[in-house]
C-alpha cells in the first residue's frame, strides 16, 4: 500500500462503463430580489452547486455496484451522467474501454441503448397518455430491434419476464398499482436489451411489502440476463442485499468503496461508519455503538474546504480542513478518502449492521418498523 498515491478506482479491465474524473456543476441563476439588488450595486453572482466532484467509478460486466449517501449528495446526478442523460462539466465516460463522445453520433446512440435507467417514481416516469404496449414497444420499434408487426408479441414477452399479465398491455399506467408500474418501468428498460441499468431508488416509493418483490425481481433479471446495475438507494439493507460492491458518496465526492462484505464488516471512513450505525436494527439485541455526527449537512453551494466531511466528523484534525484527502487503497479494492483511516478506531459492532438473517421481505418490514431511529446530526 502506498499512502501517497491516488489510485484508479476501476478494478476491472476493461469495465463495461467507466466514469473518469467526472464533475457536474449546476448554476442556479439569481432570483428576482437578488437581481434587483444587483441593479442597486449589490454585486451578487449566480450560485453554483457542486453536485458531483471528480468521481472515478467503474462498473464491470455482470456487476452490481450500490451507491449510497444522504439526500442531495449527488447520487442521481452521477446516475444521470452514467446513463448519458446529463453531460459532465468535466471528465469523461468510457464504454468497454472506448471514450463516449459528448455529442451523440449514430454509433453512440446505438451504444446508448445498452444503458437504461429505472426511476424512483414509477408513475411519473411513464407517459400517462400511452398504453403499456407503446410504452414498452415504442423504443424497440424505433430503434429497429423488432419490426412493427412484432410489437404486440414482443411486449407480451417483456411483460411475462417481469411477472405481468400480457393481456393487460392495452391499459394505461393509471390502471396499475405502484408495484405493477415499477414492473412496467423495468420491462421498458429491458425491452431494448441493455447491458447496464441505472436503478435510481427503484423501490423507495413502494410499500415495504412490494419492495422486496421488486428487489428480488431485479436480482433475478440481473442474474438471468447477465446485467450490470448501478443501484442507487437510501436503504443500506436493500443495497447490501443486491450489490457486489458499494460506493459511498458525501457532498458530491466518493468517500469509500469496497466489496459489500468488506464495507459492511469493516467500514473505514467515519461517514460510512455513521451511515451504518444509523441502520435500524431488526433485532433489538443487536446493538450498534452510535457514531455521532456533529453539525448540519453543509451547503452544496459552498462545500467545506479540505475534507468535505470535516464539519461533522468526530475525528477531524487541523489537516482535515486544509487538505483534501485522496481516495487511497486500504486493502485490495477497498478505497477510502480519509487522511487518518489507518489510525482511526473501527467500531466493532458496526460490522454487523444490516447483517440480520431472514428473507429480504422480513428484514425490510423489520427495518421499516424500526425507522424511528434516525441518523443524528
Ligand atoms: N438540474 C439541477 N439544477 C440545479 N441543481 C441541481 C439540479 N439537479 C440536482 N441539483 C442539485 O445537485 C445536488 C445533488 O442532487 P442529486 O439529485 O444528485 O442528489 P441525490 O443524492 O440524488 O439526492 P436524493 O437522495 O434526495 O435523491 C443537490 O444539491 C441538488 O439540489
Ligand atoms: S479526513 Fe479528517 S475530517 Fe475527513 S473523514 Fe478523515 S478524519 Fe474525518
Ligand atoms: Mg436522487
Amino acid at each position: 500500500m502506498n499512502a501517497d498515491v491516488e489510485v484508479d478506482l476501476v478494478p476491472q479491465q476493461p469495465p463495461l462503463l467507466e466514469l473518469r474524473h467526472v464533475s457536474k456543476r449546476f448554476v442556479r441563476p439569481l432570483d428576482l430580489p437578488a437581481r434587483i439588488a444587483n441593479l442597486l450595486g449589490a454585486g451578487l453572482s449566480d450560485e453554483v452547486v457542486h453536485a458531483v466532484d471528480r468521481v472515478d467509478l467503474g462498473i464491470a460486466e455482470r456487476e452490481v455496484v450500490g451507491l449510497v449517501g444522504e439526500s442531495g449528495c449527488g447520487k442521481s446526478t452521477l446516475g444521470r451522467i452514467a446513463v448519458g442523460m446529463l453531460s459532465p462539466t468535466k471528465g469523461e465516460r468510457r464504454w468497454r474501454g472506448a471514450r463516449l463522445p459528448d455529442l451523440p453520433s449514430a454509433e453512440a446512440r446505438r451504444q446508448q441503448l445498452k444503458m437504461q435507467m429505472i426511476f424512483q417514481d414509477p408513475y411519473a416516469s411513464l407517459n400517462p397518455r400511452l398504453r403499456v404496449v407503446d410504452i414498452i414497444g415504442e423504443a424497440p420499434v424505433v430503434h429497429r430491434l423488432i419490426a412493427p408487426q412484432q410489437q404486440v408479441e414482443y411486449v407480451g414477452l417483456q411483460l411475462n419476464r417481469v411477472g405481468l399479465d400480457p393481456t393487460l398491455m392495452r391499459r394505461f399506467p393509471h390502471q396499475f398499482s405502484g408495484g405493477q408500474r415499477a414492473r412496467i418501468g423495468i420491462a421498458r428498460a429491458l425491452a431494448v436489451n441493455p447491458d447496464l441499468i441505472i436503478c435510481d431508488e427503484p423501490v423507495s416509493a413502494l410499500d415495504v411489502s412490494i419492495q422486496a418483490q421488486i428487489v428480488n425481481l431485479l436480482q433475478n433479471l440481473q442474474q438471468r440476463f447477465g446485467l450490470s446495475y448501478l443501484f442507487i438507494a437510501h436503504d443500506l439493507a436493500v443495497v447490501k442485499h443486491i450489490s457486489d460492491r458499494v460506493a459511498v458518496m458525501y457532498l458530491g465526492k466518493l468517500v469509500e468503496i469496497a466489496d459489500k462484505k468488506t464495507l459492511y464488516d469493516r467500514p473505514l471512513h467515519p461517514y460510512t461508519q455513521a451511515l451504518l450505525a444509523a441502520i435500524p436494527k431488526p433485532d433489538p439485541g443487536l446493538r450498534t455503538k452510535r457514531v455521532m455526527l456533529q453539525g448540519d449537512v453543509p451547503s452544496p453551494f459552498r462545500p467545506p474546504t479540505g475534507c468535505r466531511f470535516h464539519t461533522r466528523c468526530p475525528h477531524a484534525q487541523p489537516r482535515c480542513s486544509a487538505e483534501e484527502p485522496k481516495l487511497r487503497e486500504a486493502t485490495s479494492g477497498h478505497r477510502v478518502a480519509c487522511h487518518f483511516f489507518e489510525t482511526l478506531p473501527v467500531p466493532t459492532i458496526i460490522a454487523r449492521a444490516g447483517m440480520a438473517n431472514g428473507k429480504l421481505s422480513e428484514r425490510l418490514a423489520a427495518f421499516e418498523a424500526a425507522k424511528q431511529i434516525r441518523m443524528p446530526g
